[in-house]
């Protein structure tokens, strides 16, 4: 039989038309679970305000307790007459405890506080596993770094050669935005941690139900403050979609530079076989597909967050309809990441560098010309004068097809008189690597104090 949870003042049904706009099942039946966990405590709280007695409350319990079990098992689904999965779910109580009792149950909730409650439920389950997994990807980044402790590379600025850094701390260099991004999620657990069940449709309950209760017995810090926020405010939701977006661009960061590396021209990572694809017409390519995804489904991500904030901006207090579609960009960005993140951290973690080319290519470019002219600096000279003279010996080796280190004394006494044969001993990578020794720097020792911190960092959550 069809149960609408509102015909009494309509003379007839919904037309096809709007039935079919109206209905969510299809993407709200995920949150079965917790509207099930959401009755319970709402039928304890109906109980100990005097509204039903121990009889229906066992009825009542026994009934969920069946039909959480038929939705798990599959018996139970949403039927083409449910409009919401709060509509099936009575459905589903009221034939498995009767009408009288499962009747009772919609007293002092609406379907309003309801969806708000759910939502965060859901988003805190699913914001746990989604940390867990970019925690993998933070994990097979230090992991590379750990195994290539001394291995040089070109850093670059602009994409040109900048100065020589440790491969060690370039990747750690995309372990730390990830890491931020795991805090995010836990700041944000803090807000998300107020539960709205007992705003009712945006007033609150005349029927003495205790909204406290029910938020501790659903894993809630507590209430939340006001029932009209609680009902029509989306800017938890938002938030979760902000650092979700924030994951994917993140990876996506690091995804570019895995297509790049893994050309021909850089030739300095091979993936793996099991984390690449081949051409269905070109026999000879493996194509980083998981990177290429991966910036792919940024663009995805961010897009759910700007659709729902489109979503929200204008909205009256307090209730609208229109917030029926916030939960389609989460559920996506939910599912993007869940699929997205353990092929990206088994991408990073099987990757291999070629640390040879890597290394033979970190002086080139002129890249340790910063060093020349700091070791100036050292010497005495003002940094005005250190930089023009160490952009002449740029010039001077740009002019003649040579490197650096080519310059013979009389080339370096030509270009400056503050230029000694000394100069050489910062004309390597080893020792312009081992020169940036504050903290943060890419040292070696320093490196490997980061690689510990990010380490112990990440096992904080
Ligand atoms: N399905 C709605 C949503 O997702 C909740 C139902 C509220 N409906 C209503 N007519 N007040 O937001």
């Amino acid at each position: 039989a069809r149960v609408s949870l509102w015909g009494g003042r309509f003379a007839g049904g919904p037309s096809q038309a709007l039935a079919a706009l109206s209905k969510s099942t299809h993407f709200d039946w995920r949150l079965a679970g917790q509207d099930i966990a959401g009755s319970r405590a709402h039928a304890r709280v109906l109980h100990a305000a005097g509204l039903l007695d121990d009889a229906e409350l066992s009825t009542m319990l026994e009934g969920l307790d069946r039909l959480a079990a038929d939705v798990a098992s599959g018996a139970f689904v949403a039927g083409a007459d449910d409009e919401d999965v709060h509509t099936a779910l009575e459905r589903g109580l009221i034939e498995r405890a009767g009408a009288d009792v499962g009747g009772k149950l919609r007293a002092g909730r609406s379907r309003n506080d309801q969806i708000a409650t759910l939502t965060r439920m859901y988003l805190r389950d699913e914001a746990r596993v989604i940390v867990g997994l970019v925690l993998d990807v933070v994990d097979a980044l230090v992991a590379q770094a750990d195994a290539h402790p001394g291995a040089a590379m070109p850093g670059r600025t602009h994409l040109q050669h900048a100065q020589p850094v440790l491969l060690a701390h370039h990747l750690l260099a995309h372990a730390w935005p990830l890491l931020r991004d795991v805090e995010r999620f836990v700041d944000w657990d803090a807000r998300a941690a107020r539960s709205p069940y007992g705003s009712g449709a945006l007033a609150g309950s005349s029927l003495g139900l205790d909204p406290a209760a029910v938020a501790a017995e659903l894993g809630f810090e507590g209430p939340v403050e006001n029932s009209i926020d609680g009902t029509a405010s989306r800017d938890v939701m938002a938030e979760f979609a902000f650092v979700a977006a924030m994951v994917g661009v993140d990876l996506s960061r690091l995804a570019e530079e895995v297509i790049l590396w893994n050309t021909k021209e850089f030739g300095f990572v091979r993936l793996d076989d099991a984390f690449s694809t081949g051409s269905s017409i070109m026999p000879q390519k493996k194509n980083p597909d998981v990177a290429e995804l991966a910036r792919g489904k940024a663009g995805r991500l961010i897009g759910d967050l700007t659709g729902l904030l489109a979503t929200l901006k204008g909205l009256p207090l307090a209730y609208n309809r229109d917030l029926q579609e916030d939960k389609e960009p989460v559920f996506d960005q939910v599912d993007t990441l869940e699929v997205l993140l353990p092929a990206f951290s088994g991408m990073v973690a099987t990757m291999t560098f070629d640390t040879e080319r890597m290394a033979s290519l970190a002086p080139q470019g002129f890249s340790l010309a910063t060093d020349v002219a700091e070791w100036l600096v050292r010497e005495g000279v003002p940094f005005r004068v250190a930089h023009e003279v160490a952009g002449a010996c740029v010039k001077v080796c740009e002019d003649r097809g040579i490197e650096l280190w080519d310059l013979t004394d009389e080339d370096l006494a030509g270009i400056s008189s503050h230029l000694t044969p000394d100069v050489r001993s910062v004309l390597s990578v080893e020792g312009s690597l081992a020169s940036r020794d504050a903290v943060g720097g890419t040292a070696p020792v320093r490196v490997a104090e980061q690689l510990e911190a990010a380490r112990a960092r990440a096992s904080e959550f």
